[in-house]
């Protein structure tokens, strides 16, 4: 169902009127599109103090294809060497604030230096992006330096408005870091706001060609017949992926509809099913490099009023069958090294929704299954294992939910409107992405910086 209110804020009498009675403006976002695929305006980077991050930085940066901007008079050493033209004037489509050397309380200040000059001129859409240092473990006051980081980038997520995003890397190095701030520098990061996202030190591994990052891979996504699945799959496969739809037998027309458009492959399959896993393994005798757990369900209920089937049967989708399809394609050796396993979460399972202890309880385990296998499956075979969590995305789902409920999704973030599935998809690509190999055990809101949960 149509956003009527984000329509009429992007007409002038809208803005007018809104402004006037002091009601929420969301902007429309910039998403990536094949004929719009960078922000548009130069990046800024700045640093708070001095960099724990030596000159890969600027180099990482360059290959973003953002121009550099010209540096403002509180500016320390701007970008140098390739990192193109300046592009003197426009107003900065990013800016990079790379606290990597904050060791305590003092050098905060430079953060205030860095960015009270530039965040209000930050164009519509912008993004600022913070870079962090791991928190050490024993020094505190690093530690509270660095961790005062989140509660700054959180709260400059929620006061920024005009569709522009903010979030927090914490790295070591930046050329493991590059896939993560290619996507967070770009479009298609839009509904991905007040995160923090660690980096470890894996080696990168880039690919041949960053348009097509995930040529001459399979990809696997579960319930991609329709709603953000089916954008998985449409992007998996923009992205130069040879992508298997799975969903239900009742869904299988649908299934087929979406690998026949994306010169994919159909399989209809029930992942509750006992042997799912090697039913996978058996289609795909080659082997298979991303796995993609979308398919969920919900049986909302008060616990007081929710049947034990109910309950069981979000429990058995949303994660036994994902450990249990996990675990046999792993033990199957069916993930090629180098693998990724994406899973979805959601921001019910963060932070708690009255009606869905079953599907809370289905995603929290979605977010404990991740953190707790991605050590080992990294160790053992260079596989990755991330969830995304969604806020409110517009599905056929959240278009079902009552009108005063839906908008209250809708307007209840940093971003003030629903996500679209397109971006839970490119988050997912992200994570999925052959340069990934170093974001690893992470739980990534898509939920434009929802009020619920941290
Ligand atoms: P949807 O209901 O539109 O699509 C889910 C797909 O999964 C359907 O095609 C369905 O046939 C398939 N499926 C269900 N059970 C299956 C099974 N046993 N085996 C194989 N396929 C099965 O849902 P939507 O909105 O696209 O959600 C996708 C995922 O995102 C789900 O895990 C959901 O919990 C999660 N999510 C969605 C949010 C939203 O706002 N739409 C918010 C947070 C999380």
């Amino acid at each position: 169902m149509a956003d009527r209110y984000l329509s009429f804020t992007g007409t002038a009498p809208g803005r007018f009127l809104t402004r006037r009675l002091g009601l929420p403006q969301p902007a429309a976002l910039h998403r990536w599109s094949p004929g719009r695929p960078a922000l548009d305006g130069p990046l800024l980077r700045r640093t708070a103090g001095t960099s724990a991050l030596g000159p890969g930085l600027a180099a990482v940066l360059a290959r973003t294809g953002l121009p550099a901007a010209e540096q403002g008079p509180a500016a320390d050493q701007g970008p140098t060497g390739d990192e193109g033209p300046a592009a003197g004037g426009r107003a900065p489509a990013a800016v990079v604030l790379d606290a990597t050397g904050v060791r305590d309380v003092p050098a905060l200040a430079g953060v205030h230096a860095a960015l009270h000059p530039v965040v209000r001129s930050l164009a519509p859409s912008g993004r600022v992006v913070v870079l962090g240092a791991p928190l050490a473990p024993d020094d505190h006051h690093q530690a509270a330096a660095q961790q005062a980081l989140e509660g700054f980038t959180r709260s400059l997520g929620k006061e920024i408005g005009r569709g522009r995003t903010v979030n927090l890397v914490r790295l070591t190095d930046a050329w493991a870091a590059e896939s993560t701030l290619r996507f967070l520098l770009s479009p298609r990061s839009a509904y991905v706001s007040g995160q923090v996202v660690h980096v470890g030190a894996q080696e990168p591994a880039a690919p041949d060609d960053w348009e097509r990052p995930l040529a001459g891979r399979t990809a696997l996504v579960t319930g991609a017949a329709r709603g953000i699945g089916e954008a998985v799959a449409e992007t998996l496969a923009r992205d130069g992926a040879h992508v298997v739809v799975l969903d239900v037998p009742a869904a299988e027309r649908d299934a087929c509809a979406v690998a026949a458009r994306l010169g994919g492959t159909a399989l209809a399959l029930d992942i509750t099913a006992a042997d799912a896993g090697d039913r996978i393994a058996a289609a795909l005798p080659e082997g298979l490099d991303v796995l993609v757990h979308n398919a969920g369900i919900t049986r909302d209920r008060r616990l007081a009023n929710m049947p034990a089937e109910r309950w069981s049967q979000v429990l058995d989708v949303n994660l036994a069958s994902v450990l249990r399809t996990t675990d046999a394609l792993l033990a199957a050796g069916a993930l090629r090294p180098g693998g990724r396993i994406v899973a979805t979460a959601s921001i019910a399972g963060l932070a708690g929704n009255a009606g869905q202890t079953n599907y809370g309880a289905s995603k929290a385990g979605v977010a404990g299954l991740v953190r707790a296998l991605a050590p080992r499956a990294l160790a053992g075979h260079g596989v990755t294992v991330n969830a995304v969590a969604p806020g409110f995305i517009e599905t056929r789902m959240t278009a079902a939910v009552p009108l005063f409920l839906r908008e209250a999704g809708r307007r209840m973030n940093s971003l003030g409107q629903g996500g679209l599935p397109v971006d839970v998809a490119e988050t997912i690509a992200w994570l999925a992405h052959p340069a990934s190999g170093a974001v690893n055990g992470q739980v990534v809101r898509v939920c434009g910086q929802s009020l619920l949960g941290a």
